[in-house]
């Protein structure tokens, strides 16, 4: 296996196994991460799912790739001031250049011995680009245990939604500017 990207023909490049990008980015809160309230603030913590997932499409694409799309981003219970946070990234499916990353959030309670609890997940689209800043051909995933598998096919699921969502909002809006209700 290697991790080399070149853009041959279809077909060219060798799979990767998810546990060969996996990543864990672990970060402590500190005072300036607050909102209002005076828990981190949620754009912090899309920062640092961005910043994970950013990590892991680099090293599965073996190069540059830029957030396309992010969703689901869900935010499950509040991080505080002292909480080491420790954000969790893999490649979850792949796509011809694009590559959904699945992002688990936990944080270790400063003040408590119990187990890093689940406080966020979100999932990102990354896009492998050239020089150029144009798609490349991205390695095949390949999932190794049952959950990888089960985050595979979780994972079309959402791509063929997002493709049907763009697709259908693209439809309604040529038809409102060929019926002249909108500016194209
Ligand atoms: C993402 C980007 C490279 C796509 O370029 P493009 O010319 O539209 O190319 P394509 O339509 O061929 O899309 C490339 C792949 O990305 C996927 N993709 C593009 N936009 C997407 C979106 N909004 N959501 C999910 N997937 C998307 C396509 O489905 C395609 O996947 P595939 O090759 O696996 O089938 C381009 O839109 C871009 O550079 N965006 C800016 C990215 C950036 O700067 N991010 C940081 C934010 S500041």
């Amino acid at each position: 296996m290697t991790d080399l990207v070149t853009d041959g023909p279809e077909g060219s490049l060798p799979g990767k196994p998810t546990s060969v990008s996996r990543t864990t980015l672990s970060h402590i809160m500190d005072a300036s991460h607050t909102n209002l309230l005076g828990t981190v603030h949620g754009g912090v913590i899309m920062k640092l799912v961005d910043d994970a997932a950013g990590a892991v499409a680099g090293r599965h694409s073996g190069g540059p790739a830029v957030t396309a799309s992010m969703d689901e981003m869900a935010f499950l219970e509040p991080v505080r001031v002292g909480d080491l946070v420790h954000v969790k990234a893999q490649v979850n499916w792949t796509g011809r250049s694009s590559m959904e990353v699945g992002v688990r959030v936990l944080a270790e309670r400063w003040n408590e011995s119990t187990p890093a609890q689940q406080v966020g997940s979100a999932y990102l689209v990354f896009a492998a680009v050239d020089e150029n800043g144009k798609p490349r051909r991205v390695p095949p995933v390949i999932p190794e245990t049952e959950r990888d598998k089960r985050r595979y096919q979780e994972a079309q699921i959402r791509r063929t939604h997002r493709l049907a969502r763009r697709r259908a909002i693209m439809e309604l809006r040529e038809r409102r500017v060929a019926e002249g209700v909108d500016e194209g």
